[in-house]
């Protein structure tokens, strides 16, 4: 697994490295655009928000919406992603952080409208990843909503079949969302799944408590 190093070592091939996975139209990149653009349109439902990017990397969504007027928070482990980011937005609220201990105090006290996260919680065991999501639930504001597109399935046995179709280059390391166990911990809440790609997915939650 990619520590803050590594993504600071990739962080300048990075969007070109995502392009050509997502032109073929192959594991794990297939569907990046559409994740992004999917969450960007939801984001667009409202006109003024408080949004906050989990693992922004290059910022190539929240740049856009930075753009729109949107208010923007973000956290990034890598100090490289940062500063790439950084300069395409100027204004933005960026912190270097890692989120496998929660978010910075920085971020305390304040209610998003909207975290997203893009490509980035795969990094976070299971277990984690619901801990998590638990704790995010208080930056939220009453109608907010947490959106997550990562490489992700519905089923187990759909993330088995890209496991089995990519056997060379699948990454053991990156532990996936199963939509249907993950659902199972929230269970009487307001969480969606929708399929973009072979392996890429978004998932939906609303305000837990
Ligand atoms: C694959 S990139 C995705 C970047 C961007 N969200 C996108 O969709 O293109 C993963 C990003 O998450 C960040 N990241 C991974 N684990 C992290 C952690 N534990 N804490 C903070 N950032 C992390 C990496 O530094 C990297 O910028």
């Amino acid at each position: 697994m990619l520590n803050n190093k590594g993504f600071d070592l990739w962080a300048d091939g990075y969007d070109k490295s995502v392009q050509l996975s997502e032109e073929d139209n192959e594991y794990p990149f297939a569907g990046y655009k559409d994740v992004l653009n999917t969450i960007y349109n939801i984001v667009h439902k409202k006109e003024k928000a408080k949004v906050l990017d989990i693992g922004f990397g290059t910022g190539v969504l929240t740049k856009k919406l930075y753009d729109d007027g949107y208010e923007v928070y973000g956290i990034d482990f890598s100090k490289r992603m940062l500063k790439i980011a950084k300069e395409k937005m100027l204004l933005a609220k960026l912190f270097q952080y890692d989120f496998s201990k929660g978010l910075p105090k920085a971020l305390e006290n304040i209610q998003f409208d909207y975290i997203i996260s893009t490509y980035a919680m795969h990094h976070l065991e299971d277990k984690e990843k619901i801990n998590f999501i638990n704790k995010l639930d208080k930056y939220l504001s009453n109608d907010g909503e947490i959106i997550i597109g990562d490489v992700a399935f519905e089923t187990r046995k759909l993330l088995e079949q890209c496991k089995v179709k990519y056997d060379n280059y699948w990454d053991d390391e990156e532990i996936y969302f199963v939509f249907d166990e993950l659902k199972e911990f929230f269970p009487k809440e307001d969480i969606s799944f929708t399929t973009v790609s072979h392996c890429a997915g978004i998932i939906q939650l609303g305000k837990l408590s």
